[in-house]
C-alpha cells in the first residue's frame, strides 16, 4: 500500500514528502535560498542537529489538523513536518533577526583569521557571516584561547576556530573504529581534544577534516600549502582496498596538493574516504582522473575554472509568487568589465583581462 505523503509549504513552495521527513530535509528537497544553512547537522551522522541553531524557521502552521503557529522558532533539522504545515524561512523577518543575532553568537569567540586560514573560501561560518553577519563586534571581553593539543602527524587543531558543533565527535564514533577525542570539559570551557594526548590516527579518522564546517580541523599534509582559490578540483578514483577511493583532488597543474572526499550540493561527504587515500596518494598518477568537479559558480573555488561552474537552483521568483526580484540596477548594463565572457577564459581574470583595447 502507497504511504500517505505530507503536503508541506516552505517559503510559499508546496511539496510532498514522507512522513517522518525534517523540515530542513524537505527544504533541501526544494533547493536553493529555502534550504536553511546547517552548521552541526550532517545527514550521514546519526544524533547530529540541535546544537548550533543557523537552522531556525518559522511554523506559521503546525498542521492541517491544528493550524495553529509554533509560538518559538524550531530547529528545522530535527523538526519532522507535518501534514498541511506551512513554514517561513527567508520569508520571516523574525528567522532572519534570529540567524543574524545566532551567527553574532558563533563569532564572539571566533578569531576572524581567515587571510591565514587554510578553511577560507570553503568555509560554511565565513558564507554565513558574508550573509549575516555584522560589520562590527559589540563583544567587548578577551577571546577565548586555549592549551595546544597536538594531534598526530595528519590533523591539525585550531580550537579557537572551533563551534562545538560536535560533527567530528559523531564522526569519530561513527565513522571510525575507535574514538579517542571529545568534547572536554563544560561552558565556555568546552572543547575538542584527547584526555590524554594522542594522535588521531585511526584508519578513517581524516573524515573529521572534511565534517568540520569551519577550520577548526585541517589538513596538515594541505597547510599553508596553497589557498583553496588557487587550485582546481578533480574528481578521480582508485582501487581502495579500504574504502571506495572515490575522491576529489585539489591539484595545481600537476601536483596533487590535497585529497578530500566528493562534497554534495550541501557540502555533505558522499563516501567516507581511508586516511591512506586522504593522506598517502599525493601522485597524479596513484589516481584515475575521471574529470573536472562540477562548482558552485557562486563559490570562490570556481574562480579560476568556470568552465565547470554550476548555477545554483534559482528559488527566488517561485518564493515571491512568480514575480522577479526587483533589482535596483543591473549590473550588466552598467559595467563594462562583464563585457568579457569569463567562461572563455582558460584561467583566472587578472587585470590585463579588462584592459580596454583602445587605450
Ligand atoms: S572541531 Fe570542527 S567538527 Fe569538531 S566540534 Fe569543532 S567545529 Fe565541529
Ligand atoms: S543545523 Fe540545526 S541546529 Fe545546527
Amino acid at each position: 500500500m502507497d504511504q500517505k505523503l505530507f503536503k508541506v509549504t516552505i517559503d510559499n513552495i508546496t511539496i510532498d514528502v514522507e512522513p517522518g521527513t525534517t523540515i530542513l530535509q524537505a527544504a533541501r528537497k526544494i533547493g536553493g535560498d529555502v534550504a536553511p544553512p546547517a552548521m552541526c547537522y550532517y545527514t550521514k551522522l546519526k544524533g547530529s542537529g540541535g546544537k548550533c541553531r543557523t537552522c531556525l524557521v518559522e511554523v506559521a502552521a503546525g498542521s492541517a489538523a491544528d493550524p495553529r503557529p509554533m509560538p518559538k522558532l524550531v530547529a528545522s533539522c530535527r523538526t519532522n513536518v507535518m501534514d498541511g504545515m506551512v513554514v517561513k524561512n527567508i520569508t520571516s523577518d523574525r528567522v532572519i533577526d534570529a540567524r543574524n543575532g545566532v551567527v553574532e553568537f558563533l563569532l564572539i569567540n571566533h578569531p576572524l583569521d581567515c587571510p591565514v586560514c587554510d578553511q577560507a573560501g570553503e568555509c560554511d561560518l565565513q558564507d554565513l557571516s558574508y550573509n549575516h553577519g555584522e560589520e562590527g563586534t559589540r563583544y567587548e571581553f578577551k577571546r577565548r584561547t586555549f592549551k595546544k593539543h597536538d594531534l598526530g602527524p595528519y590533523i591539525q587543531l585550531h580550537m579557537t576556530r572551533c563551534i562545538l558543533c560536535y560533527r567530528c565527535v559523531f564522526t569519530a564514533d561513527q565513522v571510525t573504529n575507535k574514538r579517542v577525542h571529545g568534547v572536554l570539559d563544560r561552558g565556555d570551557h568546552s572543547e575538542i581534544a584527547t584526555y590524554i594526548e594522542k594522535s588521531l590516527d585511526n584508519d578513517f579518522i581524516g573524515n573529521v577534516i572534511d565534517v568540520c564546517p569551519v577550520g577548526a580541523l585541517t589538513d596538515k599534509t594541505f597547510r599553508f600549502k596553497n589557498r583553496v582559490w588557487f587550485t582546481k578540483p578533480v574528481d578521480a578514483h582508485c582501487n581502495c582496498d579500504k574504502c571506495s577511493g572515490k575522491v576529489r583532488l585539489w591539484m595545481r597543474g600537476d601536483e596533487v596538493l590535497r585529497v578530500t572526499a566528493r562534497k554534495d550540493e550541501w557540502g555533505e561527504v558522499e563516501d567516507w574516504i581511508c586516511n591512506t587515500c586522504r593522506f598517502e596518494r599525493k601522485n597524479a598518477s596513484d589516481w584515475t582522473i575521471e574529470g573536472p568537479t562540477k562548482v558552485d559558480r557562486h563559490s570562490v573555488i570556481s574562480q579560476g575554472h568556470y568552465v565547470d561552474g554550476v548555477k545554483p537552483k534559482e528559488t527566488l521568483p517561485d518564493v515571491m509568487g512568480g514575480r522577479q526580484p526587483k533589482l535596483l540596477m543591473d549590473i550588466h548594463d552598467i559595467s563594462d568589465v562583464n563585457t568579457v565572457e569569463l567562461s572563455a577564459l582558460p584561467g583566472p581574470a587578472t587585470s590585463k583581462t579588462f584592459e580596454k583595447k583602445d587605450q
